[in-house]
């Protein structure tokens, strides 16, 4: 944070109150409101957070109104196309891209701690096999709590890494097997021969009944959209987990509670409803009338809108485009809902309605479509986002855990219950 010269002056009930304005390296300056309680009685009122910064952090910067994603500096789309997502791992982690050695070293962390405990496949048996595979996660990760114990002092930055090491590694095997079990097939252990996203795709597909063979392009996507959903500033799970994280609660346990947070159909679960979306449309003849419903607020246009976003979501013209090369890879360039989603996509940028409230596509738009072409079910969709996602949840954790000022969170609220009253027995009310 630059100068505190700035200040905003609060007058409030005769009361007057200065506060710091902070900037950063770039993006809105903020209005340090530490000091308002002390200073007015009053609290602020933001449900939502739709004014508030919860906390500061150097890991990514988003500018909504100019459609910009940052990670430490580097835009996602350069990212995409010319990185890789271990290197994006290092990247967030360690704020820097790595040096060829740095990066051999790094990914060799991950691949030797891929594998789980043989205890831990118990767990999924006790899931029905129709469990949703979030519910597995949300289960599974937490439980990691129970067998690694050498990892889980908060205080020690070394066990704190080797947390952040194990996470990134396992989720990969953890939600392959998420899958097999939700689909009756045997698991298939982790290679250490194979990249991050290879040895992923592979204990998804693979049967003991014949050799497994990958399409490089559908490995190549699988990358990309891991590098697409690795992180995204202060949005809801990543929120829950910086909460859950300053109570002292481990990592796993943190984990745990973004994953449950992502699962909601207006965060993370947006992908498997905008899928799903599409299917009920069918074809393009029926795009007016299901545009008809949203305005008669139905329902909402789901892959479309962002809290940030007030314009086209990069990482959505990315994934259009892994949409278009996967579908490709697969034969499936004529794919119906594909052209659902693109005249849908086009008729919605057309309509005031839209256009008003600033609703573009965000990443769950084209995401669907790319992830059921590589033969993921919808309920999987999730899963996936969470598997990416949990590097930028332990980066966050990792830099809000480094940060000796921090606090445990605890909002107040404008309270509108009865006011003190005394206890009445039960025969003098009615
Ligand atoms: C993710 O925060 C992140 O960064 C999240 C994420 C990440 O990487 O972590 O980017 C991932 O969660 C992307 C968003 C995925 N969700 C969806 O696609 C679900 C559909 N989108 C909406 O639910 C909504 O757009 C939100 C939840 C994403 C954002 O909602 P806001 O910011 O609270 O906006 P709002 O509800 O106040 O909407 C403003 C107006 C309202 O209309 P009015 O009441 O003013 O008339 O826009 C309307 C809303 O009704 N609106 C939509 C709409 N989204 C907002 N109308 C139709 N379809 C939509 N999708």
């Amino acid at each position: 944070m630059t100068d505190q010269a700035k200040t905003a002056t609060l007058e409030f009930e005769g009361k007057s109150v200065d506060l710091p304005i902070l900037s950063g390296s770039t993006g809105p300056d903020v209005i340090d409101i530490r000091k308002l309680y002390g200073g007015t009685g009053a609290f602020t009122f933001d449900p939502g957070f739709t004014s508030t910064a919860s906390c500061e952090s150097g890991l990514t910067y988003i500018d909504g109104d100019a459609g910009v994603l940052l990670h430490r500096g580097y835009p996602i789309d350069q990212l995409a196309s010319k990185s890789n997502f271990v290197e994006v791992c290092h990247l967030l982690l360690h704020g820097e891209l790595p040096t060829a050695a740095q990066y051999e070293k790094f990914e060799n962390s991950i691949t030797v701690h891929t594998m789980l405990h043989s205890q831990f496949d118990r767990f999924f048996e006790g899931f029905r096999r129709d469990a949703h595979p979030m519910a597995i996660m949300v289960g599974t990760v937490g439980a990691l709590s129970a067998f690694y114990h050498d990892s889980l002092d908060i205080h020690d930055p070394v066990q704190r890494d080797i947390s952040a090491i194990r996470l990134i590694a396992k989720m990969p095997t953890i939600a392959a097997r998420a899958y097999k079990y939700h689909i009756g097939q045997p698991f298939a252990s982790p290679r250490n021969d194979l990249s991050y996203a290879e040895n992923f795709l592979r204990m998804c597909f693979a049967v003991p009944a014949e050799d497994y063979h990958v399409d490089p392009a559908l490995v190549r996507a699988m990358d990309r959209i891991f590098i697409l959903h690795a992180d995204h500033e202060q949005n809801a799970s990543t929120s829950t987990v910086r909460l859950a994280g300053s109570s002292g609660a481990n990592p796993f346990a943190c984990i745990a509670a973004g994953i449950a947070c992502l699962w909601g159909p207006s965060h993370g679960g947006a992908n498997e409803e905008a899928l799903t979306m599409l299917k009920e449309i069918g074809t393009p003849d029926k795009i007016p009338e299901f545009i008809q419903g949203v305005k008669d607020r139905k329902f909402k246009l789901m892959g479309f809108g962002h809290r940030v976003y007030k314009n086209y979501d990069p990482r959505a013209k990315v994934m259009q485009q892994s949409a278009y090369e996967v579908l490709a890879a697969t034969g499936r360039e004529n794919d119906p809902l594909f052209q659902v989603a693109k005249e849908l996509e086009k008729v919605a940028l057309q309509d005031e309605y839209f256009t008003s409230r600033k609703l573009f596509p965000n990443v769950d738009f084209y995401s669907g479509i790319t992830l059921s072409a590589m033969g993921f079910p919808t309920t999987m969709f999730t899963v996936l986002f969470a598997l990416a996602r949990t590097v930028g949840w332990i980066a966050q954790w990792q830099e809000m855990m480094a940060d000796p000022s921090q606090k445990i969170g605890r909002p107040r609220q404008l309270y509108t219950g009865p006011t003190e009253r005394d206890y009445l027995p039960i025969d003098q009310r009615g």
